[in-house]
């Protein structure tokens, strides 16, 4: 029997990151992507690496501790249950000593440095092996097989900023300079196949305004500048757009607004305030300048070349339902 293929922007990608400008909503969007992309059936894994616990935040649950715990199930799409969502909050410290357990059978070793205060010494000198131990746990994460079939359908990464994301991905050149061969060489080697590979995409999050439109568009070129081939840029998300402001017509005139108001507001017994008309006309007029910026800045993020999806401004807050919510728009628009 053929098994039906969904038609999305991202088949191959099973490594997501999402970034962008601080505060746009890339925990948010992360979490909604990783709901949409397990309404396919197969468990997704969120992860951060922030140490800030904002996944346990938005999901009300308990701080993660460096465990993969499920935090949701998906949505049910296609007529098919949804997949599980875990999560996982990763640390240097942790993934370091994972990391020598797995590679030397070192647990005690790597317990014995942390009640020294190496770990800390080893990862403030060393930021580029911190890095390489975060996105590391993302890559193994995401080759994660057991009797031969992926663990995961997807990872999805609520990733640094944009102002770090690029030296954050590049962790290979990053610790050239610390270890030129050896394990934590060949580790980071490994970690760059993954991460350069059409595996991994790397979405922005991005509000209407200057500078998350700008830092969009920048991190975007630092992606492909990278060097070796670049890092795959994925898709551009709006987020918080509001509701019909592209409906609102272009050739609003102030002067012809408040005669349209002054018999508008006398119709519906408002009339005896002369300056009500001339405020609102006015506060319409600001609404349209700012409704043609943003257009202006929707057209510069076409221009990128990548998809762009909309997501909306949800005025009661982000719960569950409100994820779902978002997940449904992203799949819809082909994310997932
Ligand atoms: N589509 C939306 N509608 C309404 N509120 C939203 C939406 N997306 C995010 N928010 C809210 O905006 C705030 C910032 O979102 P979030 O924490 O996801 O951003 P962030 O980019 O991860 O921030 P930080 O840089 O601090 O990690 C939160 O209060 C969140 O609930
Ligand atoms: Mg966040």
């Amino acid at each position: 029997m053929l098994v039906s293929v969904r038609d999305t922007d991202w088949a191959g990608v099973r490594l997501h990151v999402v970034t962008g400008k601080g505060g746009t909503g890339k925990t948010t969007v992360a979490a909604a992507l990783a709901l949409a992309l397990a309404s396919n059936g197969k468990p997704v894994l969120l992860m951060e690496v922030e140490g800030r616990q904002g996944i346990a935040q938005l999901f009300d649950v308990p701080p993660l501790p460096y465990e993969e715990r499920r935090v949701a199930v998906a949505p049910a799409a296609d007529g098919r249950p949804g997949g599980d969502v875990f999560a996982l909050a990763v640390d240097p410290q942790s993934a370091l000593i994972e990391y020598l357990e797995m590679f030397y059978n070192l647990r005690q070793a790597g317990r014995a440095l942390t009640r020294f205060g190496v770990m800390d010494f080893a990862t403030t000198i060393a930021p580029g092996l911190s890095d390489v131990l975060l996105t590391g746990k993302a890559a193994e994460a995401t080759r994660r097989k057991v009797k031969g079939s992926p663990v995961y359908g997807a990872v999805v990464m609520d990733a640094p900023p944009t102002g770090r994301i690029s030296r954050f991905l590049n962790v290979s050149s990053e610790v050239s300079g610390l270890a030129k061969v050896g394990p934590i060489r060949s580790h980071a080697d490994t970690v760059q196949k993954v991460i350069r590979s059409g595996q991994t995409a790397v979405h922005f999050v991005t509000l209407l305004e200057e500078m998350p439109v700008q830092e969009t568009l920048d991190g975007i070129a630092d992606l492909k500048e990278i060097g070796r081939g670049g890092i795959q840029a994925g898709a551009i998300i709006v987020n918080m757009m509001r509701q019909g402001w592209s409906e609102l017509d272009d050739g609003t005139d102030a002067a012809r607004d408040t005669q349209e108001l002054e018999v508008a507001l006398k119709a519906v017994g408002l009339g005896d305030d002369p300056k009500l008309a001339v405020d609102l006309a006015a506060e319409l007029a600001d609404e349209t300048r700012t409704e043609r910026t943003q257009s202006a800045r929707r057209r510069q993020l076409d221009k990128a070349g990548q998809p762009v999806y909309e997501l909306p401004l949800i005025s009661d807050g982000i719960d569950l339902a409100a994820l779902y919510r978002l997940a449904e728009a992203l799949r819809e628009q082909g994310a997932a």
